[in-house]
Protein backbone atom coordinates (compact mmCIF):
# COMPACT_ATOMS: atom_id res chain seq x y z
CA UNK A 1 0.00 0.00 0.00
CA UNK A 2 1.95 3.39 -0.79
CA UNK A 3 2.18 6.26 1.49
CA UNK A 4 1.67 8.54 -1.15
CA UNK A 5 -1.38 10.11 0.87
CA UNK A 6 0.52 11.12 3.90
CA UNK A 7 1.60 13.99 1.93
CA UNK A 8 -1.40 15.38 2.24
CA UNK A 9 -2.23 17.45 5.53
CA UNK A 10 -5.05 15.62 7.86
CA UNK A 11 -8.13 17.51 6.08
CA UNK A 12 -7.69 16.63 2.71
CA UNK A 13 -6.80 12.80 3.76
CA UNK A 14 -9.98 12.79 5.41
CA UNK A 15 -12.25 14.00 2.68
CA UNK A 16 -10.38 12.17 -0.09
CA UNK A 17 -11.93 9.28 2.27
CA UNK A 18 -14.89 10.76 2.47
CA UNK A 19 -15.39 10.53 -1.64
CA UNK A 20 -13.94 7.11 -0.93
CA UNK A 21 -17.00 6.31 1.00
CA UNK A 22 -19.35 8.08 -0.72
CA UNK A 23 -18.70 6.41 -4.02
CA UNK A 24 -18.76 3.08 -2.68
CA UNK A 25 -22.34 4.16 -1.18
CA UNK A 26 -23.32 5.20 -4.89
CA UNK A 27 -22.22 1.73 -5.73
CA UNK A 28 -18.92 2.82 -7.57
CA UNK A 29 -15.48 3.69 -6.23
CA UNK A 30 -13.44 7.15 -6.77
CA UNK A 31 -9.78 7.20 -6.82
CA UNK A 32 -7.54 10.31 -7.07
CA UNK A 33 -5.99 11.17 -10.41
CA UNK A 34 -3.82 13.34 -12.78
CA UNK A 35 -1.70 16.76 -11.81
CA UNK A 36 -2.87 15.62 -7.88
CA UNK A 37 -0.78 13.05 -7.99
CA UNK A 38 2.05 13.94 -10.23
CA UNK A 39 2.17 16.92 -7.38
CA UNK A 40 2.31 14.33 -4.30
CA UNK A 41 4.97 12.44 -6.25
CA UNK A 42 6.78 15.87 -6.41
CA UNK A 43 6.59 16.48 -2.79
CA UNK A 44 4.79 19.70 -3.55
CA UNK A 45 2.30 21.10 -0.85
CA UNK A 46 0.17 22.87 -2.95
CA UNK A 47 -2.00 19.78 -4.29
CA UNK A 48 -5.22 20.36 -5.61
CA UNK A 49 -7.54 17.41 -5.19
CA UNK A 50 -9.01 16.28 -8.53
CA UNK A 51 -11.42 12.99 -7.82
CA UNK A 52 -12.38 10.67 -10.67
CA UNK A 53 -15.64 8.30 -9.70
CA UNK A 54 -16.19 5.76 -11.55
CA UNK A 55 -19.97 5.95 -11.29
CA UNK A 56 -22.33 8.58 -10.74
CA UNK A 57 -19.55 11.58 -9.95
CA UNK A 58 -21.87 14.17 -10.32
CA UNK A 59 -23.94 12.47 -6.91
CA UNK A 60 -20.51 12.28 -4.94
CA UNK A 61 -19.99 15.60 -5.62
CA UNK A 62 -23.76 16.88 -4.56
CA UNK A 63 -22.82 14.65 -1.15
CA UNK A 64 -19.94 15.86 -0.59
CA UNK A 65 -21.14 19.55 -0.90
CA UNK A 66 -23.94 18.90 1.67
CA UNK A 67 -21.35 17.46 4.13
CA UNK A 68 -18.90 20.03 3.67
CA UNK A 69 -21.23 22.77 4.07
CA UNK A 70 -19.70 24.10 0.51
CA UNK A 71 -21.36 25.39 -2.90
CA UNK A 72 -21.00 23.07 -6.16
CA UNK A 73 -21.49 24.32 -9.20
CA UNK A 74 -22.11 21.04 -11.56
CA UNK A 75 -21.52 20.89 -15.16
CA UNK A 76 -23.39 17.99 -16.62
CA UNK A 77 -22.55 18.07 -20.21
CA UNK A 78 -18.60 17.32 -19.03
CA UNK A 79 -19.77 15.57 -16.01
CA UNK A 80 -17.56 17.47 -14.10
CA UNK A 81 -18.17 19.42 -10.68
CA UNK A 82 -16.29 21.70 -8.31
CA UNK A 83 -16.68 21.70 -4.83
CA UNK A 84 -15.15 24.87 -2.76
CA UNK A 85 -15.84 26.05 1.32
CA UNK A 86 -15.86 30.04 2.31
CA UNK A 87 -12.60 28.78 3.74
CA UNK A 88 -11.10 28.64 -0.12
CA UNK A 89 -10.85 24.11 0.22
CA UNK A 90 -11.62 22.71 -3.20
CA UNK A 91 -11.96 19.55 -4.44
CA UNK A 92 -12.55 18.42 -8.57
CA UNK A 93 -15.27 15.90 -8.98
CA UNK A 94 -15.68 14.21 -12.56
CA UNK A 95 -17.55 10.88 -13.98
CA UNK A 96 -14.89 8.71 -14.85
CA UNK A 97 -15.08 9.13 -18.94
CA UNK A 98 -14.10 8.41 -22.10
CA UNK A 99 -13.36 10.90 -24.70
CA UNK A 100 -14.10 11.80 -28.24
CA UNK A 101 -13.25 14.39 -30.63
CA UNK A 102 -15.11 14.90 -33.44
CA UNK A 103 -13.30 17.38 -34.75
CA UNK A 104 -9.59 18.65 -34.27
CA UNK A 105 -9.44 22.01 -31.42
CA UNK A 106 -13.14 21.37 -30.38
CA UNK A 107 -14.39 20.20 -26.87
CA UNK A 108 -14.63 16.35 -27.04
CA UNK A 109 -17.81 14.41 -26.14
CA UNK A 110 -17.86 12.57 -23.16
CA UNK A 111 -18.80 8.81 -22.79
CA UNK A 112 -19.02 7.57 -18.83
CA UNK A 113 -16.30 5.15 -18.80
CA UNK A 114 -14.00 3.51 -16.04
CA UNK A 115 -10.93 4.59 -14.38
CA UNK A 116 -8.87 2.94 -17.27
CA UNK A 117 -10.69 4.70 -20.00
CA UNK A 118 -10.31 7.81 -17.96
CA UNK A 119 -6.57 7.69 -17.72
CA UNK A 120 -6.02 6.54 -21.12
CA UNK A 121 -7.70 9.60 -22.85
CA UNK A 122 -5.62 12.16 -20.99
CA UNK A 123 -2.59 14.26 -22.23
CA UNK A 124 0.89 13.24 -21.14
CA UNK A 125 1.96 9.89 -19.00
CA UNK A 126 2.99 11.92 -15.83
CA UNK A 127 -0.92 12.82 -15.93
CA UNK A 128 -2.03 9.68 -15.73
CA UNK A 129 -1.45 8.29 -12.33
CA UNK A 130 -3.87 7.35 -9.67
CA UNK A 131 -4.27 6.85 -6.21
CA UNK A 132 -7.34 4.69 -5.33
CA UNK A 133 -9.31 6.11 -2.25
CA UNK A 134 -11.60 3.11 -1.64
CA UNK A 135 -11.57 1.78 1.82
CA UNK A 136 -10.41 -1.52 0.66
CA UNK A 137 -6.99 -0.21 -0.60
CA UNK A 138 -7.21 3.23 0.33
CA UNK A 139 -4.10 4.89 -0.93
CA UNK A 140 -3.29 2.33 -3.73
CA UNK A 141 -1.06 3.10 -6.18
CA UNK A 142 -2.21 2.82 -10.09
CA UNK A 143 0.18 3.61 -12.90
CA UNK A 144 -1.26 1.82 -15.95
CA UNK A 145 1.23 3.49 -18.09
CA UNK A 146 4.70 4.03 -16.40
CA UNK A 147 3.89 7.78 -15.17
CA UNK A 148 6.50 7.69 -12.21
CA UNK A 149 9.30 6.59 -14.36
CA UNK A 150 8.61 9.46 -16.78
CA UNK A 151 8.21 11.64 -13.63
CA UNK A 152 11.79 10.02 -12.39
CA UNK A 153 13.54 10.87 -15.65
CA UNK A 154 11.89 14.24 -16.37
CA UNK A 155 10.11 13.50 -19.67
CA UNK A 156 6.56 14.47 -20.91
CA UNK A 157 5.42 11.68 -23.37
CA UNK A 158 2.70 12.22 -25.02
CA UNK A 159 -0.17 9.39 -24.95
CA UNK A 160 -1.10 9.13 -28.33
CA UNK A 161 -0.07 10.49 -31.98
CA UNK A 162 -3.24 12.33 -31.94
CA UNK A 163 -3.09 14.09 -28.21
CA UNK A 164 -1.83 17.31 -30.01
CA UNK A 165 -4.05 17.44 -32.63
CA UNK A 166 -7.36 16.40 -30.99
CA UNK A 167 -6.80 18.66 -28.40
CA UNK A 168 -3.77 21.48 -29.44
CA UNK A 169 -4.08 23.25 -26.04
CA UNK A 170 -1.92 20.33 -25.34
CA UNK A 171 1.06 22.08 -27.24
CA UNK A 172 1.20 25.11 -24.63
CA UNK A 173 0.39 22.77 -21.92
CA UNK A 174 3.93 20.37 -22.98
CA UNK A 175 5.11 23.54 -23.22
CA UNK A 176 4.17 24.62 -20.03
CA UNK A 177 5.46 21.53 -18.03
CA UNK A 178 8.44 21.30 -19.85
CA UNK A 179 9.78 24.87 -18.74
CA UNK A 180 7.68 24.23 -15.35
CA UNK A 181 10.17 21.55 -14.13
CA UNK A 182 12.75 21.90 -17.18
CA UNK A 183 11.86 18.59 -18.62
CA UNK A 184 12.31 17.11 -22.01
CA UNK A 185 9.66 16.63 -24.41
CA UNK A 186 10.21 12.71 -25.42
CA UNK A 187 11.44 12.60 -28.94
CA UNK A 188 8.14 11.25 -30.92
CA UNK A 189 5.84 13.02 -28.73
CA UNK A 190 7.52 16.39 -29.56
CA UNK A 191 7.41 14.80 -33.52
CA UNK A 192 3.81 15.05 -33.04
CA UNK A 193 3.48 18.26 -31.49
CA UNK A 194 5.57 19.86 -34.19
CA UNK A 195 3.52 17.78 -36.75
CA UNK A 196 0.48 19.49 -35.24
CA UNK A 197 1.90 23.07 -34.52
CA UNK A 198 3.10 22.83 -38.26
CA UNK A 199 0.05 21.70 -39.82
CA UNK A 200 -2.18 25.05 -38.02
CA UNK A 201 -4.08 23.10 -35.24
CA UNK A 202 -3.61 26.30 -33.06
CA UNK A 203 -5.65 27.40 -35.35
CA UNK A 204 -8.80 25.18 -34.56
CA UNK A 205 -8.74 26.18 -31.20
CA UNK A 206 -10.58 28.96 -29.79
CA UNK A 207 -8.96 32.15 -28.77
CA UNK A 208 -10.57 32.05 -25.07
CA UNK A 209 -9.45 28.34 -24.70
CA UNK A 210 -5.37 29.99 -26.01
CA UNK A 211 -5.62 32.82 -23.68
CA UNK A 212 -5.96 30.19 -20.78
CA UNK A 213 -3.22 28.60 -21.63
CA UNK A 214 -0.95 32.00 -22.03
CA UNK A 215 -2.29 33.18 -18.66
CA UNK A 216 -0.94 30.13 -17.06
CA UNK A 217 2.51 29.96 -18.68
CA UNK A 218 3.26 33.56 -18.53
CA UNK A 219 2.30 33.78 -15.02
CA UNK A 220 4.35 30.78 -14.23
CA UNK A 221 7.30 31.64 -16.82
CA UNK A 222 7.55 35.40 -17.99
CA UNK A 223 10.65 34.82 -19.25
CA UNK A 224 11.17 31.34 -20.36
CA UNK A 225 7.51 31.09 -21.19
CA UNK A 226 7.13 33.46 -24.27
CA UNK A 227 10.97 32.55 -25.25
CA UNK A 228 9.95 28.50 -25.80
CA UNK A 229 6.80 29.89 -27.41
CA UNK A 230 9.21 31.46 -29.80
CA UNK A 231 11.65 29.01 -30.23
CA UNK A 232 8.70 26.47 -31.17
CA UNK A 233 7.51 28.70 -33.50
CA UNK A 234 4.21 28.82 -31.46
CA UNK A 235 4.33 32.79 -30.63
CA UNK A 236 3.26 33.95 -34.29
CA UNK A 237 0.25 31.38 -35.13
CA UNK A 238 -0.91 33.58 -32.15
CA UNK A 239 -0.22 36.67 -33.38
CA UNK A 240 2.36 37.17 -36.32
CA UNK A 241 3.03 40.15 -34.71
CA UNK A 242 4.17 39.17 -31.47
CA UNK A 243 7.96 38.05 -30.31
CA UNK A 244 9.71 37.24 -27.78
CA UNK A 245 12.18 40.61 -26.09
CA UNK A 246 14.61 39.27 -23.64
CA UNK A 247 15.49 43.06 -22.56
CA UNK A 248 12.04 44.32 -22.16
CA UNK A 249 11.29 40.98 -20.28
CA UNK A 250 14.06 40.93 -18.01
CA UNK A 251 13.80 44.72 -17.34
CA UNK A 252 10.17 44.19 -16.88
CA UNK A 253 10.57 41.39 -13.87
CA UNK A 254 12.58 44.05 -12.29
CA UNK A 255 10.15 46.61 -12.64
CA UNK A 256 7.20 44.28 -10.71
CA UNK A 257 9.86 43.36 -7.89
CA UNK A 258 11.04 47.25 -7.79
CA UNK A 259 6.42 48.20 -8.07
CA UNK A 260 5.52 45.41 -5.73
CA UNK A 261 8.50 46.69 -3.19
CA UNK A 262 7.48 50.36 -3.18
CA UNK A 263 3.81 49.71 -2.57
CA UNK A 264 4.13 47.47 -0.16
CA UNK A 265 2.88 44.71 -1.82
CA UNK A 266 -0.67 46.19 -2.22
CA UNK A 267 -0.28 46.79 -5.81
CA UNK A 268 -3.13 45.09 -7.56
CA UNK A 269 -1.33 45.37 -10.71
CA UNK A 270 1.08 42.96 -10.99
CA UNK A 271 -0.09 39.86 -9.61
CA UNK A 272 -3.28 39.42 -12.17
CA UNK A 273 -1.72 41.64 -14.68
CA UNK A 274 1.08 40.23 -14.63
CA UNK A 275 1.07 37.89 -17.92
CA UNK A 276 -0.68 40.46 -19.89
CA UNK A 277 2.43 42.69 -19.10
CA UNK A 278 4.59 39.81 -20.56
CA UNK A 279 2.18 40.16 -23.59
CA UNK A 280 2.20 43.67 -23.54
CA UNK A 281 6.57 43.51 -23.98
CA UNK A 282 5.59 40.64 -26.75
CA UNK A 283 3.73 42.70 -28.67
CA UNK A 284 5.87 45.76 -28.48
CA UNK A 285 5.84 46.27 -32.45
CA UNK A 286 2.24 45.90 -32.81
CA UNK A 287 0.00 48.73 -34.52
CA UNK A 288 -3.12 49.50 -32.57
CA UNK A 289 -4.76 47.93 -35.32
CA UNK A 290 -3.33 44.66 -34.42
CA UNK A 291 -3.16 45.18 -31.01
CA UNK A 292 -7.35 45.34 -31.07
CA UNK A 293 -7.17 41.71 -33.19
CA UNK A 294 -5.47 39.95 -30.55
CA UNK A 295 -7.73 41.64 -28.07
CA UNK A 296 -10.86 40.30 -29.56
CA UNK A 297 -9.16 36.53 -30.68
CA UNK A 298 -8.03 36.05 -26.88
CA UNK A 299 -11.40 37.89 -26.08
CA UNK A 300 -9.88 39.93 -23.56
CA UNK A 301 -11.96 41.56 -20.56
CA UNK A 302 -12.19 45.55 -20.95
CA UNK A 303 -9.67 45.78 -17.82
CA UNK A 304 -7.72 42.61 -19.25
CA UNK A 305 -6.71 44.64 -22.40
CA UNK A 306 -5.64 47.48 -20.66
CA UNK A 307 -1.99 46.55 -20.72
CA UNK A 308 -1.74 45.45 -24.26
CA UNK A 309 -3.74 48.67 -25.91
CA UNK A 310 -2.11 51.17 -23.68
CA UNK A 311 0.93 50.36 -23.83
CA UNK A 312 0.65 50.79 -27.74
CA UNK A 313 -0.38 54.46 -29.07
CA UNK A 314 -1.71 55.99 -25.11
CA UNK A 315 2.12 55.22 -23.78
CA UNK A 316 4.03 56.53 -26.72
CA UNK A 317 1.94 60.02 -26.76
CA UNK A 318 2.13 60.65 -23.38
CA UNK A 319 5.89 59.77 -22.95
CA UNK A 320 7.10 61.52 -26.15
CA UNK A 321 4.89 64.37 -24.93
CA UNK A 322 6.68 64.51 -21.82
CA UNK A 323 10.35 63.92 -23.14
CA UNK A 324 9.30 66.57 -25.59
CA UNK A 325 8.67 69.59 -23.12
CA UNK A 326 11.08 71.93 -22.13
CA UNK A 327 13.33 71.17 -19.43
CA UNK A 328 12.52 68.73 -16.82
CA UNK A 329 8.97 68.07 -16.72
CA UNK A 330 6.57 68.80 -14.13
CA UNK A 331 5.46 66.64 -11.82
CA UNK A 332 2.27 67.90 -12.14
CA UNK A 333 2.66 67.24 -15.82
CA UNK A 334 4.07 63.81 -15.66
CA UNK A 335 0.90 62.98 -13.24
CA UNK A 336 -1.39 64.33 -16.00
CA UNK A 337 -0.25 62.67 -18.88
CA UNK A 338 0.33 59.23 -16.79
CA UNK A 339 -2.97 58.91 -14.67
CA UNK A 340 -5.22 58.01 -17.89
CA UNK A 341 -2.78 54.92 -18.76
CA UNK A 342 -3.27 51.86 -17.04
CA UNK A 343 -0.42 50.87 -14.10
CA UNK A 344 0.48 48.17 -15.81
CA UNK A 345 1.08 49.16 -19.26
CA UNK A 346 2.95 52.07 -17.72
CA UNK A 347 5.68 49.35 -16.42
CA UNK A 348 5.35 47.96 -20.25
CA UNK A 349 6.71 51.27 -22.03
CA UNK A 350 8.79 51.99 -19.30
CA UNK A 351 10.45 48.25 -19.84
CA UNK A 352 10.51 48.43 -23.27
CA UNK A 353 11.89 51.99 -23.35
CA UNK A 354 15.02 50.33 -20.77
CA UNK A 355 14.65 50.68 -17.36
CA UNK A 356 17.45 53.02 -17.17
CA UNK A 357 15.91 55.58 -19.49
CA UNK A 358 14.47 58.87 -18.51
CA UNK A 359 10.80 57.80 -19.57
CA UNK A 360 11.58 54.55 -17.16
CA UNK A 361 11.85 57.27 -14.26
CA UNK A 362 9.01 58.96 -15.24
CA UNK A 363 6.94 56.01 -14.56
CA UNK A 364 8.86 54.89 -11.76
CA UNK A 365 8.15 58.43 -10.04
CA UNK A 366 4.85 58.84 -10.97
CA UNK A 367 4.30 55.10 -9.68
CA UNK A 368 6.05 55.73 -6.04
CA UNK A 369 5.14 59.25 -5.62
CA UNK A 370 2.48 61.10 -7.98
CA UNK A 371 -0.25 58.72 -8.34
CA UNK A 372 -3.41 59.41 -5.90
CA UNK A 373 -2.06 62.34 -4.70
CA UNK A 374 -4.95 64.90 -3.73
CA UNK A 375 -4.86 68.23 -2.01
CA UNK A 376 -4.69 68.02 2.13
CA UNK A 377 -7.98 70.37 2.03
CA UNK A 378 -10.91 69.69 1.10
CA UNK A 379 -14.18 71.27 0.26
CA UNK A 380 -15.76 71.86 3.61
CA UNK A 381 -12.10 73.42 4.58
CA UNK A 382 -12.23 75.84 1.20
CA UNK A 383 -15.95 76.76 2.17
CA UNK A 384 -14.70 77.64 5.69
CA UNK A 385 -11.80 79.30 4.02
CA UNK A 386 -14.81 81.76 2.32
CA UNK A 387 -14.31 80.48 -1.29
CA UNK A 388 -17.66 80.60 -2.59
CA UNK A 389 -20.15 76.96 -3.03
CA UNK A 390 -19.67 75.73 -6.94
CA UNK A 391 -17.25 75.38 -9.33
CA UNK A 392 -15.02 77.11 -7.91
CA UNK A 393 -14.49 74.69 -5.11
CA UNK A 394 -13.22 71.76 -7.50
CA UNK A 395 -11.11 74.67 -9.42
CA UNK A 396 -8.90 75.64 -6.40
CA UNK A 397 -9.00 71.66 -5.23
CA UNK A 398 -7.30 71.41 -8.53
CA UNK A 399 -4.79 73.57 -8.11
CA UNK A 400 -4.03 72.74 -5.01
CA UNK A 401 -3.13 69.57 -5.60
CA UNK A 402 -0.80 70.59 -8.94
CA UNK A 403 0.88 72.98 -6.33
CA UNK A 404 1.42 69.97 -3.61
CA UNK A 405 2.60 68.06 -6.86
CA UNK A 406 5.29 70.34 -8.10
CA UNK A 407 6.36 70.95 -4.33
CA UNK A 408 5.14 74.14 -3.85
CA UNK A 409 2.56 72.95 -1.73
CA UNK A 410 3.98 70.92 1.19
CA UNK A 411 1.22 71.36 3.91
CA UNK A 412 -1.85 71.76 5.29
CA UNK A 413 -1.06 75.20 6.51
CA UNK A 414 0.76 76.21 3.46
CA UNK A 415 -2.33 75.23 0.93
CA UNK A 416 -4.87 77.74 3.19
CA UNK A 417 -2.13 80.85 2.50
CA UNK A 418 -2.48 79.76 -0.89
CA UNK A 419 -6.37 79.84 -1.01
CA UNK A 420 -6.15 83.22 0.79
CA UNK A 421 -4.02 84.40 -1.69
CA UNK A 422 -5.93 83.19 -4.64
CA UNK A 423 -9.07 84.88 -3.19
CA UNK A 424 -7.92 88.24 -2.41
CA UNK A 425 -6.22 87.95 -5.99
CA UNK A 426 -9.63 87.43 -7.16
CA UNK A 427 -11.55 89.95 -5.00
CA UNK A 428 -13.70 86.77 -4.18
N1 LIG B 1 -5.90 17.16 -19.11
C1 LIG B 1 -5.72 16.66 -20.39
N2 LIG B 1 -5.70 17.49 -21.45
C2 LIG B 1 -5.88 18.83 -21.28
C3 LIG B 1 -6.07 19.36 -20.00
C4 LIG B 1 -6.06 18.50 -18.93
O1 LIG B 1 -5.54 15.46 -20.54
N3 LIG B 1 -5.89 19.63 -22.34
C5 LIG B 1 -5.93 16.25 -17.96
C6 LIG B 1 -4.56 15.93 -17.38
O2 LIG B 1 -4.55 14.59 -16.96
C7 LIG B 1 -4.47 16.82 -16.17
C8 LIG B 1 -5.91 16.88 -15.71
O3 LIG B 1 -6.69 16.79 -16.90
O4 LIG B 1 -3.61 16.30 -15.19
C9 LIG B 1 -6.26 18.11 -14.92
O5 LIG B 1 -6.00 19.24 -15.69
P1 LIG B 1 -5.57 20.63 -15.05
O6 LIG B 1 -6.15 20.75 -13.70
O7 LIG B 1 -5.83 21.67 -16.08
O8 LIG B 1 -4.00 20.54 -14.99
P2 LIG B 1 -2.96 19.86 -14.05
O9 LIG B 1 -2.36 18.70 -14.77
O10 LIG B 1 -3.52 19.56 -12.71
O11 LIG B 1 -1.83 20.94 -14.01
P3 LIG B 1 -1.63 22.25 -13.15
O12 LIG B 1 -0.53 21.89 -12.19
O13 LIG B 1 -1.21 23.27 -14.12
O14 LIG B 1 -2.93 22.56 -12.47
Amino acid sequence: MSRLLDGLDAEKRHWLHRCGQMAVTRGGRAFLVGGSVRDLLLSNDQVDLDVVIEGDGMGVAQDLARELGGSLIRHHAFQTAVVTTANGFRVDVATARREEYKRPGQLPQIVPGDLENDLARRDFTINTMAISLSESDFGAFIDPHDGRSDLETGCIRAMHPRSFADDPTRVLRALRFSVRYSYKIEDKSEEWMNEAITGGCLGTVSGERVCKELRLLFTESPMQGPSRLEVEGVLPIVHPGLRFQRKPLQGLQDLIEWWEVASSGVSLVTKPKGWLMVLGCCAKRLSSTERWDLVRHLKLSREERRPLIDSGAPWKRAADSLLDSPGQPLNSMVEREFRGIDQGALLVGASIAGIDSAKAEMVRIYLDELHGVTAELDGLELRELGVPQGPIVGEILERLRVSKLDGKAPNASVERKLVKAWLAENQL
